[in-house]
């Protein structure tokens, strides 16, 4: 394919195999003029919700305002303090701020990438005080009080929710997921001893319909998945002016629907999700086989729950050394992501400094992402795998 080269995303044959289908949700749009709301927004809405386990969906122009939003309704905003995490991309905290609240960190986990509970704890219990009159927890950077938690299911596998949710249940927090990577993803919970879709286990969840996500549109899209009824509702009016009511405005909103052409290329991918997150997984299996004779030079990200390899991440200490082995081998690859949130230059405000956060700052420098997608051939990953190979190898002789 593409002249030997492995491209780190295929975006072009899913698209090639589904233009009938994905040129006739155009077609039908402009013989009824359908480009904004209607049945078509509603019917993907409500398939979604059912895919993600979830009660409702609000579909949204994009995965930072469906945060945004999700935060908003949830009636976090200026005056409280958000926690996430500095390993994800920068929306997430994006949405935070433009909520109008104040975002605390707290490291990952090195094995999962995500929110480490135990840095969670800490944080909450060891440097957060507790106000004596409303027994809210204080933040000691901003003396404000922490109101809610965003962890982020990266790479397309779920945060620990059960302890996350636990410390949220004991401190009256709010759990709002950013599931932007995870469309399907699912997660056991030991307490309710069974297994739980992303976007199902939050307050609300964000969703990203980026065109790279194991479900993207052809163009921005993004949703909101929740079981309160209330959320939903509010979600819709600020996505849409602040009115349930044509120019009835209860609230100041935004510009932030998903159209409906958007909407209806979405509904026909998402009748092929679960078919494209199980082509991952195989791909991700493939992966693990092939490259576990590296495993000495090269660390695997271990996957605990059942992810959907929106990426397929490794790790190496020589990463862009490796990477441009990879590149001159045609072989495209991505890093998710090279600098951590709280030393980019957007946060300087936020007083963190090197340090800090030592596991995201090891993994921003060490991680490299895979060509990950449902049509990667078993051929195409062995070629990566011995262009990998090549490279440990090499590298294992000059440090002998
Ligand atoms: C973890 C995470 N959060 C939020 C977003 C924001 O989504 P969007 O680009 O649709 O605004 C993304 C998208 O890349 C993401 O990966």
């Amino acid at each position: 394919m593409n002249n030997g080269n492995i491209p780190f995303l295929d975006l072009i044959t899913p698209h090639m195999e589904m233009e009938a289908e994905l040129t006739d949700v155009f077609r039908r749009a402009i013989q009824t003029a359908g480009f904004i709301g209607g049945p078509v927004l509603e019917d993907f809405e409500q398939d979604f919700a059912k895919f993600c386990e979830s009660r409702f969906c609000a579909g949204v122009s994009n995965g930072t305002d469906a945060l945004r939003f999700a935060l908003m309704a949830a009636g976090i905003g200026r005056g409280d303090v958000v926690v996430t995490v500095p390993h994800t991309f920068i929306a997430t905290v994006e949405a935070i701020t433009q909520s109008g609240a104040e975002v605390a960190f707290v490291d990952v986990d090195e094995r999962t990438s995500n929110m480490d509970p135990e840095k969670l704890r800490e944080y909450l219990q060891e440097k957060c005080t507790q106000d004596a009159v409303t027994g809210q927890l204080i933040d000691p950077r901003k003396g404000m009080p922490v109101r809610a938690v965003v962890p982020v299911h990266l790479y397309g596998q779920m945060a620990d929710m059960d302890p996350i949710l636990d410390l949220c249940e004991r401190y009256g927090l709010t759990l709002i997921e950013d599931a932007c990577q995870a469309h399907g993803a699912e997660y056991f919970s030991q307490k309710r001893q069974a297994w739980s879709k992303a976007g199902s286990m939050g307050v609300a969840a964000a969703f990203s319909f980026y065109p790279g996500k194991n479900l993207g549109a052809c163009g921005e899209a993004g949703a909101v998945t929740t079981n309160d009824e209330d959320i939903a509702r509010k979600v819709r009016m600020l996505r849409d002016h602040g009115q349930a009511r044509k120019y009835y405005h209860d609230v100041e909103g935004y510009n932030g629907r998903l159209d409906s052409i958007q909407a209806g290329i979405l509904h026909c991918k998402l009748h092929h999700l679960a078919k494209w997150n199980q082509q991952r997984r195989q791909c991700a299996d493939r992966y693990k086989k092939i490259l576990s004779p590296l495993a000495e030079n090269l660390t695997l990200c271990s996957q605990t729950s059942r992810s959907v390899y929106h990426l397929y991440v490794v790790r190496h200490a020589q990463r862009e050394e490796l990477q441009a082995h990879l590149a001159a081998n045609r072989i495209g690859t991505g890093i998710h992501y090279p600098i951590p949130l709280h030393l980019q230059n957007a946060y300087r405000d936020l007083g963190y400094k090197k340090g800090d956060f030592p596991v995201a700052e090891k993994l921003a420098s060490e991680i490299l992402s895979l060509p990950m997608y449902p049509t990667l051939s078993p051929e195409q990953q062995q070629s990566v795998a011995d262009a990998i190979g090549q490279f440990v190898t090499a590298h294992a002789v000059l440090t002998t």
